[in-house]
């Protein structure tokens, strides 16, 4: 006899509360790997492009059951780099310290992570990322969070003024960032034949319409009219400028949590603060988006 099919019910206990005036909201009293109502869905979609990140705790997912989850906010997309998929679960990578590269060395980790928001090389980047541990050292290790809508509107006019309408040129990794990665990610770049992703250095939200400024640090080889160095100088000066502590959050993990950015909102970045002995691994999961304006 086969079980009657789980119906989805309004969570009694879903709560969503702030986590900083400007970034951030945690949401408990809702296990994601039960039914999910409508209604439900909807508040914790526009809870997460209100807050520009959602910390939902208490979760306790599998790689297949972090998809489900992940599939409630949109279509899902693969990674682009498709060398560490969770077994069996292709739209679910693995960030981890310890993967070794093809050549059998430590892959390179977040040592070299910069600000960024992902996939900027790509016609359609995500929307969203969702990221949840399976492994996390005893401290630190945290995504670093921020605001960029809010870091956007708080330019000086002037610098404002200036970004407007800039335009970036994406590669897998640019020129400037060569040094230090991943020599596979350096033979995908010289196998890649396309065109640079032309991208805007400030992009609107098509669901608010707000304006925030939108970059991969990595990925940005250059700023039309501008040198690749000069380029990197003129991103760093600008996030020197742009990013002030009430805009940014840096989300210290707790095994279940899944935590989702709003990627039209916010650029993030890996913590390295860690001892990198221990194990720290995190599924990531990129819901599909629209062309950047
Ligand atoms: C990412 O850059 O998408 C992952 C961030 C992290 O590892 O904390």
């Amino acid at each position: 006899m086969s079980m009657p099919e789980e119906t989805a019910a309004r969570p009694r206990g879903l709560r969503i509360s702030k986590i900083k005036e400007h970034i951030g909201a945690e949401v408990t009293g809702i296990d994601l790997t039960r039914p999910v109502d409508e209604q439900t869905r909807r508040q914790l979609y526009d809870a997460l492009v209100d807050h520009v990140a959602l910390v939902i705790r208490d979760q306790d997912f599998t790689a297949a059951q972090f998809q489900a989850a992940g599939e409630l906010f949109g279509e899902l997309m693969e990674d682009q780099n498709r060398r560490y998929l969770a077994p069996g679960v292709p739209l679910v990578s693995t960030l981890s310290n310890h993967h070794k590269d093809s050549q059998g060395n430590q892959a390179k980790v977040a040592k070299t992570a910069t600000w960024h928001t992902d996939h900027t090389n790509q016609e359609l980047p995500p929307k969203f990322t969702a990221l949840y541990p399976v492994a996390l050292p005893d401290s630190g290790g945290g995504t670093a969070l921020c605001n960029m809508r809010a870091a956007y509107e708080a330019l000086p006019d002037g610098l404002r003024q200036r970004i407007d309408g800039m335009q970036t040129a994406n590669t897998l990794i640019s020129s400037a960032r060569t040094d230090n990665a991943n020599p596979d990610i350096l033979d995908d770049q010289r196998d890649s034949t396309g065109e640079p992703m032309i991208q805007p250095l400030v992009r609107t939200h098509p669901e608010r319409g707000s304006k925030a400024i939108w970059f991969h640090m990595g990925k940005t080889e250059r700023i039309l009219g501008m040198e690749p160095a000069e380029t990197q100088d003129f991103l760093a000066e600008l996030l020197e400028v742009a990013m002030r502590p009430e805009f940014t959050y840096v989300h210290e993990y707790r095994l279940g949590d899944m935590l989702m950015v709003d990627n039209r909102s916010a650029m993030h970045k890996a913590g390295f603060d860690y001892d990198h002995s221990q194990h720290r691994m995190l599924y990531r999961l990129l819901v599909r988006g629209d062309r950047p304006y």
